[in-house]
């Protein structure tokens, strides 16, 4: 069985590591289960991305639906990120960081009315259209505050991407965006909305892609579009790239973003503006962990069963795309024996699990259990089934610690509740 490990995440001494802080440590102090993230896994990421379009003229815009906790997000833009938020309430999230709106871009297949009428009011760099009625709703909402919308159409490529269907965007037959032709008439349209003014072509095919081909498939197909649009007198300032690199979660062999920068920067020297990327999961996923405390050992017949604190409530990925995640002891004992169990958590379903029949070492009550690559999609999709309250988040600097948020109290949870 192999041990999970990163620059920033290691074993010294068979106790596992998170920088210079051992987990053990921050479990006398904060209790399990919790989240904890590296951040110079954070900044190293970033920076690899920066360095391998150094050249290029671009921007990064960190996709915080990855991860939004505040101390996260802030740590993306002291490096100079941009944001792209997804909602309303990301975007209030992201405005907290001090964060320039001219750095904030509005993604979403169904914003709102009043998702728009702020993402105008608030004159952020972009917003993205992924429909006719909403290019026409952009226009009519930027026309009754008497301003002018930046837009970028969100175009369907029709490209596989090659991961789970759930996190595929980029298929014809998936929501997100318009088909090429219905882009193309939309911008020959321009005329017809005087508060609008296209500024951006838009895609993202999907997450996790660990195949280059799609993204190159997908960025020619924009590219030719770009080129076509110029001829017809559009001189657009920015062509979005999207986000969905995949990182490694258990033998995945994704490219690196040297790679990627490789394969990507010959197919963009037609394109005279600049490239922007929203990367989520490539930042933050190998960056965080889920540490959880085992409370039971036990089996039915054959089948053994680790039930721990954590449960689907704080990560959900297991359970909704069948995701791998690699468990290992925060102690590593070597006289252990490895077994097959599924390791779950408390909450009264079944698809409340974190592996299924998984080579593991045996484990005792009371050990912990470090659920690795959990800094993406994790605490964002966390909520509070069986009334359970949501993890905190801790942030690591070196030795330093710090609560990037608290563990939420039962008071938390019935603030907005009354008889
Ligand atoms: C529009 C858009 N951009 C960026 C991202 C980030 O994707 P990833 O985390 O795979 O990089 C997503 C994720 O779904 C998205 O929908």
């Amino acid at each position: 069985m192999q041990f999970f490990e990163t620059d920033f995440i290691k074993y010294r001494n068979d106790e596992l590591y998170i920088e210079d802080v051992p987990l053990k440590q921050l479990t006398e102090q904060h209790g399990t289960p919790f989240y904890v993230y590296s951040k110079n896994h954070f900044i190293k990421q970033y920076r690899d991305f920066e360095n391998a379009f150094k050249g290029t003229k671009h921007k990064i815009f960190y996709a915080m639906k990855a991860n939004f906790n505040l101390s996260v997000v802030d740590t993306f833009v002291k490096l100079g990120s941009g944001v792209d938020v997804n909602s309303e309430g990301e975007l209030f999230r992201a405005l907290k960081t001090n964060v320039h709106p001219h750095s904030i871009i509005l993604t979403g297949v169904g914003k709102t009315k009043d998702e728009i009428r702020l993402g105008i009011e608030k004159d952020l760099l972009l917003i993205k259209a992924e429909s006719i009625e909403e290019v026409e709703l952009i226009n009519k909402i930027a026309g009754e505050i008497n301003k002018i919308a930046r837009v970028a159409i969100r175009v369907n490529p029709d490209v596989d991407p090659k991961t789970h269907p759930y996190i595929s965007t980029g298929l014809a037959n998936s929501k997100f965006g318009v088909d090429t032709r219905t882009a193309l008439s939309l911008y020959s349209r321009r005329n017809e909305f005087k508060n609008i003014q296209f500024t951006g072509l838009d895609m993202h095919i999907g997450s996790q892609i660990t195949s280059l081909d799609p993204f190159i498939e997908a960025v020619k197909k924009l590219c030719e579009m770009y080129c076509q649009l110029k001829k017809d007198g559009l001189k657009l300032d920015h062509f979005d790239v999207g986000g969905g690199i995949g990182v490694k979660y258990r033998n995945e062999t994704p490219f690196n973003i040297e790679e990627y920068a490789e394969k990507l920067i010959p197919c963009f020297t037609k394109i005279d503006c600049e490239i922007i990327f929203e990367p989520g999961r490539y930042l933050t996923a190998n960056g965080g962990i889920l540490v959880t405390e085992v409370i039971y050992n036990m089996s039915n017949g054959d089948k053994r069963f680790i039930i721990v604190d954590s449960a689907m409530n704080d990560l959900l990925r297991p359970t909704i795309y069948h995701a791998y995640h690699h468990i290992q002891p925060v102690k590593r004992i070597s006289s252990r024996n490895k077994i097959i169990a599924d390791v779950v958590g408390p909450i009264c379903e079944t698809g409340d699990y974190f592996a299924k029949d998984r080579e593991i070492f045996e484990t005792k009550t009371g050990e912990l259990l470090a659920v690795m690559s959990s800094g993406a999609y994790g605490m964002v999709m966390s909520s509070n089934y069986n009334a359970r309250r949501r993890a905190p988040e801790i942030m690591v600097n070196g030795d330093k610690v710090s609560v990037a948020r608290t563990r939420e109290t039962f008071e938390h949870m019935l603030w907005d509740e009354q008889i």
